[in-house]
């Protein structure tokens, strides 16, 4: 039987290593050599990576790629993405590459509040809870002035605080509702400092409250944290043209227009198909929320709340026709940082920022929106003509013939033969096994 461990983060890397191979690798210790080969030669650069995090005992890779020829507000990106799915870069690239054609991209930031929430229970009388914040309110300002003092001289800072009250939900249960303007930082470090700040103060503050002194009830604070929600912090992106430029050698403009809104509908519609249509937009956010060294915990989590504010889960992108012209276009809800966080200590992220022509927050939320609009565009294009499989298996091909260790001269033998015919793993295996023959 196993045994649990005590000290295991004060162990050595190879200490740990040892550790797991004898308790968890047995069978094959050797198994664990594997967590070598991934470490960097460059000491400096490997304990950088493994200060991120606790327990580190390797790297795991993952492809860094660029999507070129995006044309975003008459500007040209190219959008450095990190994803494991074989297809999306190369969707992502054809997306930019049709929309070139037609106007690019046009993006804008409609609002960039934060929140965050000091929740507390309090069970006497609302009225008193009410004077009570009216009076503590200033008083809970003034506490975060240190915290707040250089991102107000930024901009920033605290906007605004509201009392909410939740008790016909959940008996004594209040809120108080702050926002935010976090500028070029995602914000969470910031927000959660003032929050636990003014929780602080506006503990003290109670028990000094006459009228909660002459009942013996006290508002008492369960938790401060910053909300993941950010409804107003949204941005749009959109891209349009004459349906008749829709038209391509296998499909004719008006069809291909009609049945591409038919299909927005049918996401709009039905959950089901709903999340595998938003689940397409995120391929391409969060690539490259991962290149730019974001959260994408926090975006993914706000963003399917977004999808289902209306009580119903459904397609974040819209589509419509309108006097032959039709237009597509995303609204997101992104909480994204490009100062503070991993953005400036990963040497791949800094890298991304370059490539990205260092944007402020504002202009990474409207590349993000886009991203998503165009890898959403390129799937949806897929499954109304050709579907889904042939371009997804053109890229899977090389995957599957890793997989089964092709040589150089096979890959190369594959590629040629799969131009015309359609892949699948069997008809891989068979085709090498004709090759080794
Ligand atoms: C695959 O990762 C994503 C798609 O399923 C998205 C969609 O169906 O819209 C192709």
């Amino acid at each position: 039987m196993k045994q649990p461990v005590s000290g295991f983060s004060k162990k050595s890397k190879l200490e740990k290593i040892e550790w797991l191979a004898e308790n968890y690798l047995s069978n094959n210790p050797s198994s664990a050599q594997n967590l070598k080969k991934y470490w960097n030669e460059d000491d400096q650069l490997q304990q950088l990576h493994d200060d991120f995090i606790e327990n580190t005992l390797s790297n795991y890779y993952l492809p860094f790629a660029i999507a070129p020829n995006f044309l975003i507000n008459g500007k040209f990106y190219a959008l450095p993405m990190v994803t494991e799915e074989s297809s999306v870069v190369a969707a992502a690239s054809n997306a930019a590459k049709f929309w070139l054609e037609r106007g690019g991209f046009k993006a804008e930031v409609i609002s960039t509040e934060k929140n965050g929430q000091i929740h507390f229970n309090f069970y006497g009388n609302e009225k008193s809870i009410e004077a009570f914040f009216e009076i503590v309110k200033p008083k809970l300002i003034e506490s975060i002035q240190s915290i707040e003092k250089n991102m107000k001289s930024r901009g920033g800072g605290l906007l605004e605080l509201s009392l909410v009250d939740k008790s016909h939900i959940l008996e004594g249960y209040f809120y108080i509702h702050a926002t935010f303007e976090t500028l070029d930082a995602m914000g969470a470090n910031f927000i959660n400092s003032c929050l636990e700040r003014m929780a602080q103060t506006f503990e003290e503050e109670a028990r000094r409250f006459e009228a909660f002194q002459k009942d013996e009830v006290f508002p008492e604070v369960v938790m401060s944290i910053l909300s993941n929600y950010v409804p107003e912090c949204l941005v749009r992106a959109e891209v349009s043209c004459k349906i008749d430029e829709l038209t391509s050698k296998n499909y004719d403009g008006k069809q291909f227009a009609e049945k591409f809104v038919r299909a927005i509908e049918i996401a709009k519609t039905e959950t089901r198909r709903a999340v595998t249509h938003n689940k397409g937009i995120m391929n391409g956010v969060d690539a490259v929320v991962l290149a730019t060294g974001n959260d994408f915990r926090a975006v993914e989590a706000c963003v399917h709340a977004y999808a289902a504010r209306n009580s119903y889960y459904g397609s974040l992108t819209h589509a419509k026709i309108e006097n032959d012209i039709f237009t597509f276009w995303i609204e997101l809800p992104l909480a994204v940082g490009t100062v503070g966080g991993l953005t400036s200590l990963h040497p791949l992220t800094k890298l991304a920022f370059e490539i990205l022509q260092k944007p402020d927050a504002k202009e990474l939320m409207k590349i993000l929106a886009v991203a998503g609009l165009a890898q959403n565009f390129a799937a949806v294009r897929s499954l109304i003509t050709t579907g889904i499989q042939k371009g997804h298996m053109k890229m899977h091909l090389m995957n599957i013939l890793n997989q089964l260790q092709a040589t150089k001269q096979e890959k190369e033998k594959a590629l040629d033969y799969y131009k015309e015919n359609a892949v699948s793993h069997n008809s891989v295996t068979s085709f090498l096994k004709n090759l080794r023959k």
